[in-house]
């Protein structure tokens, strides 16, 4: 199977834009997936509820019908973040498009920061299959949390793929990295870059996209600030078994008698 990430600098509120050129990777891209990052479509500092359902939109609505018509001609799914507008609610989704459609949506579970002024954060972590492969979604600051991880893992994902606009240097890169290790699964990093400044509020986004072996390898890594589409093989069957040591297995070696997770 052929994954990658694509890592751009969404232009804030252009979702034409945006999404024609995600549509414009998947048409290039000689791959079965691709991961875009977090809030692809609209961009991410939003300073007001106002702007933010000013971009939002429903799903189906104009950018999954277009990267569905994009995913239908290149064969190649994709993974991209956008502002959903659900009733009267805008969610930090993910949207997995396969050349048959919407398959999934994600709504991000952990909001980070000033999201939580404005989004209303997601309930479910749910596996979805895809050629022959279980995929989980995660976006962003989700990746600080290792349950949501472990549970996508346990659920039986082979790979996690985890839109992006991360802000806090060198974290993610180094936590995904962690949570590829502890739960022997790929993980695509699909990070944005560039610099956003609105309402006398900065962010300055991280770069350094990759896509991370079950064994913590490195297989693909971006820059800190350039548009980048790097696309791996990857054989997924390195992610089946959970043994690391003779007799360790990741998975059944868990102590769940101990573990007081739910409760505390
Ligand atoms: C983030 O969750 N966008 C840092």
């Amino acid at each position: 199977m052929r994954i990658g990430y694509y890592q751009f600098a969404p232009e804030f509120g252009n979702t034409e834009k945006n999404t024609e050129k995600l549509a414009a990777v998947l048409a290039e891209a000689e791959a079965d997936l691709i991961v875009a990052p977090e809030l692809a479509t609209s961009g991410y500092l939003f300073t007001s509820r106002e702007e933010l359902f000013a971009c939002a939109e429903p799903v189906p609505g104009p950018s999954t019908e277009r990267l569905t018509a994009a995913a239908g001609k290149s064969g190649c799914a994709i993974v991209a973040g956008i502002a959903e507008l659900k009733g009267n609610k805008v969610y930090n989704s993910a949207v997995f498009i396969t050349p048959d459609g919407v398959e999934y949506v994600y709504r991000k579970v952990h909001l980070f920061n000033g999201e939580k002024l404005y989004f209303t954060r997601g309930g479910g972590l749910d596996v979805m299959d895809y050629r022959g492969v279980k995929l989980g979604l995660l976006v962003c600051f989700d990746h600080m949390f290792p349950e949501a991880a472990r549970t996508l893992a346990l659920k039986g994902a082979e790979i996690i793929c985890h839109p992006s606009n991360l802000v806090l240097p060198e974290l993610g890169q180094l936590t995904t990295r962690v949570r590829a290790i502890e739960n022997k699964i790929f993980w695509v990093l699909a990070n944005r870059h560039g610099r956003e400044n609105r309402g006398g509020k900065k962010l300055r986004y991280t770069g350094c996209s990759r896509i991370v072996s079950p064994s913590g390898k490195i297989l693909s890594s971006a820059p800190e600030s350039e548009d980048r589409l790097g696309i791996v093989e990857i054989d997924p069957e390195h992610a089946r078994s959970k043994k690391i040591a003779d007799l360790n297995d990741l998975f059944k070696d868990r102590r769940t008698d101990i573990y007081e997770l739910s409760s505390l």
